[in-house]
């Protein structure tokens, strides 16, 4: 009989201490706080799964290659190892060092658009989209249809929706679109993937029209492997064969390495065009840091070069994807409305579900994230109005995994917590706004309960 346990595919050499606190000690906590997540110190969280961004744990590999380190201000070998390590997976011309993703974003919408224009994704990620609007462009998410409603089960969610593509292109102007993205997976619509059948729709009507496609790729490795699993003819290939496949339909790539190139911090900007990449050097150059190193220690080029090969080996893909799916699988079980199917990197709880008797207006994500941090001190974030305001299509509460960094006792706790929260929903009230920051308010906002 084949054996059905899928196991951590490590084991541990070094443990963190975590935290904990009493109810009582978390009430005055959260209004401390102003019942936002983020203005918590992580001490008084015991499960932080607020983010899987450069929270995950490295290697001994890893750990060894910071030793090799080499910190020359130009010319690092370390840099070398990074762009041979980048290339050997993206297959891109340039590859710039950022100290994390949004600088590479900040590089290429700054150097790639401006007012007026328009820029498509599957869906932004806050930053993308902050990114893209602060350069005076458009922020446009044309994930399908079907993506939007959270109970629909579908093996790639996050595929773009070709046909409003095209009708887009053909009302603005190619003109006005001056690249295309598609975020792989697609983080804020539930984790869900890509299929490669989409990204070659995608690609063929980018080539058409002579727009360049680029790929955020934060976290291609778990996509790949949902491809792997999902699309039949990818079912032998391998996870790096399906993301080279993936980055060759494209013109570059923006990335965090804090997500699929399992550092702890760090990120770069890929392209094949040697004249924008000459104006993002100068761009980095001046806001970064020189081009062999882009804002980051020789030691975290090396801890990324490693971590992105590691990031594709099909033992932690497994493991990875199937340790997600025991959390979901286990609350949707007992009636806890979540996305589905469970996505790579992340649980997304329906808020608008959970708590159907809060208003959009009063942040039912806010208040379910506020209640599972009063009930067992876990920390996630919401992904809805108070993150998005009107650009917001669903009310989602986020449970993101740090990559190898919770054993399964720790989700099954998690498990426990979440149920009880629901068993006592109706209790749960709304939050109003306090303070809001102009823009990413979600970072800073305050709150406080209604009535
Ligand atoms: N794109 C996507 C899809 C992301 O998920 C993130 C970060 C970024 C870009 C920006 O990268 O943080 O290195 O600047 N997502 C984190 C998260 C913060 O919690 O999902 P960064």
């Amino acid at each position: 009989m084949p054996i059905k346990t899928i196991i951590e595919p490590f084991r541990i050499k070094s443990v963190e201490p975590i935290h904990w606190t009493t109810r009582a000690q978390r009430e005055t906590l959260l209004r401390a706080a102003h019942y936002n997540l983020f203005l918590l110190h992580s001490n008084d969280v015991l499960i932080d799964l607020l983010t899987d961004s450069g929270t995950g744990a490295m290697s001994t590999h890893q750990w060894a290659g910071i030793m090799e380190g080499d910190e020359s201000y130009a010319g690092s070998p370390s840099f070398d190892r990074f762009k041979r390590s980048v290339q050997d997976i993206t297959g891109y011309t340039h590859v710039l060092p950022t100290h994390q993703g949004r600088a590479a974003e900040r590089l290429l919408f700054n150097v790639m658009c401006k007012k007026g224009d328009l820029v498509p994704n599957n869906t932004h990620f806050d930053t993308t989209r902050a990114n893209v609007e602060i350069t005076g462009a458009e922020a446009v998410d044309l994930v399908y249809p079907e993506a939007r409603s959270p109970e629909t089960i579908l093996p790639f969610k996050g595929n773009m929706d070709v046909a409003a593509l095209e009708s887009l292109i053909a009302r603005v102007g190619r003109e006005k679109i001056p690249l295309v993205m598609l975020t792989v997976t697609n983080n804020s619509g539930g984790g869900q993937p890509v299929s490669m059948a989409n990204a070659k729709e995608v690609s063929a009507v980018c080539k058409a029209q002579g727009i360049p496609l680029y790929f955020d790729a934060c976290r291609f490795a778990e996509n790949a492997w949902f491809i792997k699993q999902r699309e039949p003819e990818y079912q032998n290939h391998t996870p790096k064969q399906i993301a080279q496949e993936m980055f060759a339909l494209g013109d570059g790539c923006t990335m965090s390495a804090k997500k699929d190139g399992m550092a702890n911090i760090g990120g770069f900007l890929c392209t094949n065009d040697d004249v924008l990449a000459r104006q993002e050097k100068d761009l980095l150059i001046l806001t970064e840091g020189y081009p062999t190193y882009g804002g980051l220690a020789g030691r975290d080029l090396e801890a990324i070069a490693i971590g992105l090969q590691e990031s594709l080996d099909e033992d932690y893909l497994r493991y990875r994807i199937a340790s997600t799916a025991y959390l979901g699988d286990h609350i949707a079980a007992e009636g806890v409305p979540i996305v589905q199917p469970p996505g790579g990197h992340a649980i997304y709880l329906d808020a608008a579900a959970f708590l159907p008797h809060i208003p959009q207006d009063q942040f039912p994500g806010v208040a379910l994230a506020a209640e599972l941090y009063l009930e067992g001190g876990i920390r996630s974030v919401e992904i809805g109005s108070l993150m998005f305001a009107a650009a917001a299509k669903m009310e989602l509460v986020r449970l993101a995994i740090p990559r190898r960094t919770y054993t399964q006792s720790h989700i099954d706790y998690v498990v426990e917590i979440i149920l009880e929260v629901w068993r006592r929903r109706t209790q749960i009230k709304g939050l109003k706004l306090t303070y809001e920051a102009p823009y990413l308010r979600h970072f800073t906002a305050h709150l406080e309960p209604v009535g």
